[in-house]
């Protein structure tokens, strides 16, 4: 039956844009304010090929995947992980879904922040910085954050390390004072690889420092506190959180832990607020008027009827420049699937390769493909109104300009006028997202609206988006290599690892 919708999608009559926007109506239809706590974001999806024919066609698709309900699944707390028979309870961290799990979440913040309050207002002596050290969903959120909120400093130095590449600490190391930093190690399962071989080092430099007990410098953000204890950290600095929040949807936990030292309290609150808004929004708001399913509609579009392998995002603000990361593993993670739910195959491209940067770098590097490569690539634009500078204004006006004439080329184009290398075909599809202010409450916002559209790409194709083995093979791989060496592998990776002289 489903089949059958895709399929009508795909038959259906391929208006260009210039087409659909002699319909005066356009902007109108496609384009929505919303007034959120941080100030007003206008969602434009006008410049994409969604008319109301497709738009139908998709919401039959909804309606028969039950998207609504899996929705309100996602929301009261019912198991919308069924591989793993869990629930994915990151909105509780944002006070809205189950009662008990929303009281839970309140309390785990209210021990946060505590320890938060606590070693600002220097019961752990001076603190000048924290080197948080996680990986995967448990770095992004954070690193993410940090950098785009604390442009105009912070209340303590954040340094994210991830990568298990010594370089990436060493890095941190030389940035901070042993004497007055503190450590955060995160891990939703405290056993990850990169992240307590990070620990380990870190607990190390601070013994060679002469640090008297490094072990009373950490803090330990987790979902499975006895392995933290385990690993030597003092129960009162264990940060839990639930293992219903799914790694890459926990800045809102006690992963964000970083963020509220950075920022204090109250600018915490104010990102999580930005967060319920959306929540609110997307449960709320009927399935026309919701930003949420029109952007997910638009992905799906492209991925489904025009076969776009990639999607691309560009954030035109320089405190943006880490967001297409987080969405990669976002998007990816999440909906980079070759079975539904119920193990069958998914018969049908999963979700597209996320990718981008920020503008206007990009412009001067890979646009050339996107206005006359061959590849048709959808397009995200953010962009915010007010600058995160105080230079010359001329800076933010040009910055703007450029990205609103971006979306502008793509969707025009330039005829041929007897030279096709200078020649642009136009219809190219974007979207722009346009913030009033960048601030916690807006992050949230933004990062939420990301989150359930990505929840509602992988509930139309009936995906979980919730699980993520596909990650595990390459880990378990990788074990048995620090364990048996070259031994049973094929003849290029055993000689790759002789030649390493790790074999
Ligand atoms: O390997 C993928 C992954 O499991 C991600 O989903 C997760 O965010 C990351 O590793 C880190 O996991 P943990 O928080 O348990 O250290």
């Amino acid at each position: 039956m489903t089949e059958t919708g895709w399929s009508k999608l795909e038959a259906l009559p391929r208006p260009t844009l210039e087409e659909l926007f002699a319909d005066p109506r356009r902007l109108d239809a496609l384009c929505t304010t919303l007034d959120l706590p941080g100030g007003a974001i206008r969602f434009d999806w006008s410049k994409t090929h969604l008319d109301n024919a497709v738009l139908e066609v998709l919401s039959s698709i909804s309606a028969e995947m039950d998207v609504e309900g899996r929705r309100e699944a996602l929301f009261t707390g019912e198991i919308v992980n069924p591989t793993e028979r869990r629930a994915a309870e990151h909105t509780a961290q944002r006070g809205i879904g189950n009662g008990e799990s929303v009281e839970r979440a309140m309390a785990n913040h209210e021990r946060m922040r505590g320890l938060a309050e606590a070693i600002l207002s220097g019961d752990f002596g001076e603190v000048k910085s924290l080197i948080h050290i996680g990986i995967g969903g448990s770095a992004l959120g954070p690193a993410l954050a940090v950098d785009a909120l604390t442009r105009d400093g912070a209340r303590v130095d954040v340094h994210v390390v991830s990568n298990i590449d010594g370089c990436a600490l060493e890095q941190a190391f030389a940035a901070c004072d042993p004497a007055t930093t503190m450590l955060a190690v995160a891990s939703k399962t405290f056993t990850t690889i990169e992240t307590m071989t990070n620990a380990e080092s870190a607990l190390d430099w601070m013994r060679q420092a002469g640090v008297g007990d490094p072990y009373g410098r950490v803090v330990a953000l987790t979902a499975s506190p006895d392995k933290a204890i385990e690993w030597g950290v003092d129960e009162t600095r264990i940060l839990p959180f639930s293992e219903t929040v799914g790694g890459r949807y926990s800045l809102w936990s006690s992963i964000g832990f970083p963020v509220a030292l950075a920022l204090g309290w109250e600018d915490f609150s104010a990102f999580l607020e930005g967060a319920a808004a959306m929540d609110r929004h997307f449960y709320e708001a009927a399935l026309y008027e919701n930003v949420v399913f029109r952007a997910a509609f638009g992905d799906l579009y492209y991925a489904q009827a025009r076969r776009c392998e990639t999607r691309a995002v560009f954030a035109y603000d320089e405190r943006l420049a880490l967001l297409p990361d987080y969405l990669q593993q976002l998007e990816m993670e999440s909906n980079g699937k070759r079975v539904t739910a119920d193990g069958k195959p998914l018969g049908r491209p999963s979700a597209p390769v996320t990718w981008g940067g920020v503008g206007t770098d990009a412009q001067h590097a890979v646009f050339q493909l996107l206005h006359q490569g061959t590849h048709l690539i959808p397009v995200d634009f953010l962009a915010v109104k007010a600058a995160g500078d105080v230079l010359d204004p001329a800076h933010h006006r040009i910055l703007l300009s450029n990205c609103f004439a971006q979306g502008a080329a793509l969707m025009s184009g330039k005829a041929d006028d007897g030279d096709a290398a200078r020649a642009y075909p136009g219809d190219r599809p974007s979207a722009t997202m346009l913030c009033d202010d960048l601030n916690p409450a807006t992050l949230g916002s933004l990062i939420a609206f990301h989150e359930h559209r990505t929840f509602v790409n992988g509930a139309m194709l009936g995906i979980n988006s919730f699980d993520q083995f596909g990650v595990e093979l390459g880990k378990a791989i990788a074990k048995r290599i620090e364990s048996d060496g070259a031994e049973g592998f094929d003849a290029s990776t055993a000689a790759l690892l002789d030649a390493a002289g790790i074999g």
